[in-house]
């Protein structure tokens, strides 16, 4: 492997599953994917860990063989972090930097937004990202970069992007147990916005939401920042929980009954029933009884994503619409039930554009791992000394008790 390359990987961990993009990173900052890999998560409930063991070992494992596919060991990767608690807060900061020939410098930066953030966010919760939004000098607002520019007052707004701590910090211990050092988190949707959006829906205004599998989450950009940021804790695993309680059927058979025979078009002619199961143990289903139980949840958890964006102001103003991401996506036609919902043209969001083996992973669940790859390309550091060991061949793949014994002090 060339040595003027460097690596980097995105490391999502969610409730159901949990996936990685290693990609490789030339001069030009272009990305190749050179491994990935999902799998089954453990241990997390609704987008954080509810045990360290679980998620620790589902990354090991599942990194394993992304490990093996690049031929790269990754010891530090930008992680998805998610959850209801995960939430953007704008703030405001002002501070007299002197006299009014006075040049705004990086410290002048600095010392302001510790002024918009310190105090405004509580105590029991990590900033993940200050985003800021607008700058003023001497009252005189819209400015974007005030570096090198001249004034006596700088004022500035931001969005605060944080999580409670606990979550944050356990999510950093059980990628640390699975020998990954989480050098940044990132909310999910933030991650699968990098990955789907372009540079032109950012600035006129567009949202992403990720249907994951227990949390829908949205991101709203505008003028190419991120303006609001919230998570509904629900996601499409409660669709098939409901239709298991609804029919009395295992979970199993309502995930297949979800993913063979929902769509978002409840409108459209299809046959009455639906018919799952070999001959001899099949079951006949009502179509429209299913159809009833699919809609009512959409209807819930979409109706809470327009609630945040009528809080947020975003309802039914948004010219580029709305981009879909997560597993729950590919239930087809969600686009269209998402259009009726919230109001607004509707598409589906895929990592595009990237080379390597990215082809395999042009899919919308693969948006949070690949947006990560993006982000620690653009900001990463660590991670080029971290990942760029070429592994000894074939790795040592850890012990299967590995896991159990290092969490038996637990
Ligand atoms: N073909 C399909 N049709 C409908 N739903 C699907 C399909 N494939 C996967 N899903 C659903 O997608 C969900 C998993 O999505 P994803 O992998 O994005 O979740 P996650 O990231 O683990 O969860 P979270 O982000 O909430 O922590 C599951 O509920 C699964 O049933
Ligand atoms: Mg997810």
């Amino acid at each position: 492997m060339d040595n003027d390359k460097r690596f980097v990987t995105g490391l999502d961990v969610g409730t159901e599953n949990v996936r990685a993009a290693i990609a490789s990173v030339n001069q030009n900052g272009e990305l190749a994917i050179v491994g990935y890999n999902e799998g089954k998560s453990a241990g997390m409930r609704k987008g954080v860990p509810a045990n360290l063991a679980g998620p620790a070992g589902a990354i090991d494992k599942m990194l394993g063989e992304a490990e093996r596919m690049g031929g790269y060991d990754v010891r530090s990767a930008f992680v998805s972090i998610n959850g209801s608690s995960v939430i953007s807060t704008k703030t405001e900061g002002m501070i007299a930097v002197g006299t009014v020939e006075h040049e705004i410098s990086v410290d002048d930066l600095a010392r302001v937004e510790d002024v918009a953030v310190s105090g405004r966010i509580p105590a029991n919760r990590d900033v993940l990202d200050v985003v800021p939004l607008e700058y003023a000098l001497d009252g005189q607002g819209g400015i974007k970069n005030p570096l090198g520019m001249s004034g006596a007052r700088l004022e500035m707004r931001a969005n605060v992007i944080s999580a409670l701590t606990p979550n944050a910090e356990n999510l950093k211990k059980a990628t640390a147990a699975a020998d990954v050092n989480a050098e940044r988190l990132i909310p999910s949707v933030v991650a699968a916005a990098k990955a789907v959006l372009t540079e032109r829906q950012k600035e006129n205004g567009v949202a992403v939401i990720d249907f994951g599998a227990t949390t829908t989450s949205v991101a709203v950009y505008e003028e190419g920042d991120l303006q609001y940021l919230g998570v509904v804790p629900a996601g499409s695993n409660n669709i098939t929980n409901d239709l298991a309680i609804v029919l009395a059927i295992d979970p199993e058979m309502a995930e297949e009954i979800k993913q063979r025979f929902v769509t978002g078009n409840f409108n459209s002619e299809k046959s009455a029933v639906i018919r799952i199961g070999k001959e001899g143990k099949e079951r006949v289903f009502e179509r429209k009884e299913v159809e009833e139980v699919v809609k009512a949840r959409l209807d819930e958890i979409f109706g809470e994503i327009r609630k945040k964006l009528k809080v947020a102001k975003y309802d039914q103003r948004l010219p580029e619409g709305i981009v879909l991401t997560g597993g729950g996506a590919k239930m087809r036609d969600l686009d269209l039930f998402v259009k009726d919902a919230l109001e607004a043209s509707v598409k589906i969001g895929v990592p595009k554009g990237l080379g390597g083996v990215s082809d395999s992973i042009e899919k919308p669940e693969f948006a949070v791992a690949v947006g990560l790859a993006l982000l620690a390309a653009e900001e990463g550091g660590a991670s080029e000394i971290a990942a760029k060991k070429p592994k000894k061949l074939p790795k040592l793949t850890k012990a299967p008790g590995f896991i159990k014994k290092l969490f038996s002090k637990f």
